[in-house]
């Protein structure tokens, strides 16, 4: 495989997976496509973007026609697709963004594949559309066992000093979905439509679905760089309802290293879970968090605890996440490569020492940035 498109190559996961990719892969051309909504910030990729084998190109999924074009133009065989609308939250107020991109986005980019690739002699040979979903779709667990028990697997993430999981089930591939947000529900019926195009078409597709990420360069709305940023500057932590639901914490790198084993090497057709079996309730990531910067701040550690401040519950809360990532460990050798605390520490660190990206993102200041850039092309 030679020509890839990254969608959504600006936002937090995707600048990871291009970062990869270009850095590992000379020989392949990365297209990112991306349309720079306030997500996405091509700071996040500014120590790659003079590589001869990274392509930027500033388009909306939604636009078939771009779509086909750029598959055309540049003889794309393989997309990874990240391009997405992610926030809970937002989806919450304006639901319609949410389905006009993640699924009329996802069905575009599929009908532009297809066009392309049908119109080529080797047809969908060597070709490969790999959808990156959450594991929000398939709704929420049951905390059966809200002091914690230990997990039936443990694996790096896990194997710091917390090791609880907080009910006997976990997301598994066969599930049912039952997404209860108005995200994880568009990006549910994207998944399906991926599917169909396999089944009806022929199209190879595969399709992940991962826990929560955390890390380097994700927007300041998500619960782990909000609050590191809060805890700073000694701004309240709005905590929803009494901060009992339970995610389950994966290092972004762990997820760019699992997108690439799985594009090389997942089964054509496959849903793959990623996730590194380390279920936390959200109070106590926060306490994390509050002792992590006061202690590299130079602050007496938990100075900081009465930042926090409960507030009405979410919508809608989905209680529980808890991926089981037993097939792709068994079938393909993925495993994180991260502590959670190694992972948070370093994650704290950068947001702490990259002050500046923050400060940008929050203003508003990178987008007027990249406006200004465009318009004198
Ligand atoms: P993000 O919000 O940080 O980035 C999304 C990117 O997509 C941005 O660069 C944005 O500009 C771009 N984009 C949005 N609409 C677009 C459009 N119409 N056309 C082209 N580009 C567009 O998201 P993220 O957290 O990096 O998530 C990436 C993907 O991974 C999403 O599909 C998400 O559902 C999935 N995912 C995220 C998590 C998580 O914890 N963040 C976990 C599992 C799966
Ligand atoms: P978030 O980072 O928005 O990810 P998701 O909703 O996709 O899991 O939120 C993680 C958890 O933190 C979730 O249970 C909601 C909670 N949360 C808060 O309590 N306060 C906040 O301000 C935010 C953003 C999240």
């Amino acid at each position: 495989m030679q020509n890839i498109i990254i969608t959504g190559g600006a936002g937090f996961i995707g600048s990871h997976v291009v970062r990869l990719f270009v850095n590992k892969y000379p020989q392949y051309n990365i297209y990112n496509v991306d349309k720079l909504t306030y997500a996405g910030n091509l700071a996040n990729l500014k120590d790659i973007e003079d590589k001869p084998n990274y392509h930027f190109i500033k388009a909306d999924i939604c636009d078939f026609e771009t779509m086909l074009d750029i598959m055309q133009r540049d003889q794309i065989d393989g997309i990874i697709h990240l391009a997405a609308e992610s926030h809970v939250d937002r989806s919450i107020k304006d639901p319609f963004t949410f389905a006009q991109t993640n699924v009329m986005g996802t069905l575009s980019l599929l009908q532009a594949a297809k066009a392309y690739w049908e119109s080529l002699p080797e047809k969908y040979e060597g070709k490969r559309f790999y959808h990156i979903s959450t594991d929000e779709v398939y709704g929420a667990l049951q905390m059966t066992h809200p002091e914690g028990i230990v997990p039936p697997f443990t694996t790096k993430a896990s194997s710091g000093k917390h090791h609880l999981a907080y009910g006997e089930k976990f997301f598994t591939e066969d599930l049912k979905y039952q997404p209860h947000s108005p995200y994880s529900a568009a990006k549910a019926s994207s998944d399906h439509f991926v599917r169909a195009f396999h089944d009806t078409f022929g199209m190879p597709t595969i399709v992940t679905n991962c826990s929560n990420n955390y890390g380097p360069y994700q927007f300041p709305e998500k619960l782990i760089p909000l609050f590191i940023n809060n805890i700073r500057h000694r701004k309240p932590l709005p905590v929803y309802g009494k901060g009992e639901n339970v995610r389950d914490w994966l290092y972004v790198e762990d997820h760019a290293r699992a997108i690439d084993t799985i594009f090389h090497n997942g089964k054509i057709a496959e849903t793959y879970n990623i996730g590194g079996f380390n279920e936390w309730k959200n109070i106590d990531i926060i306490k994390v968090l509050i002792n992590t910067v006061d202690r590299l701040l130079g602050r007496p550690e938990g100075a900081d605890m009465d930042l926090i401040t409960y507030i009405t519950d979410r919508a809608g809360h989905d209680l529980r996440y808890a991926i089981d990532s037993t097939k792709l460990q068994k079938e393909l050798g993925w495993e994180p490569s991260l502590q959670f605390e190694e992972g948070i520490e370093k994650t704290v660190k950068w947001y702490l020492d990259n002050q500046e990206w923050l400060d940008n993102v929050t203003s508003g200041d990178y987008q007027k940035y990249y406006d200004n850039m465009y318009k004198n092309r």
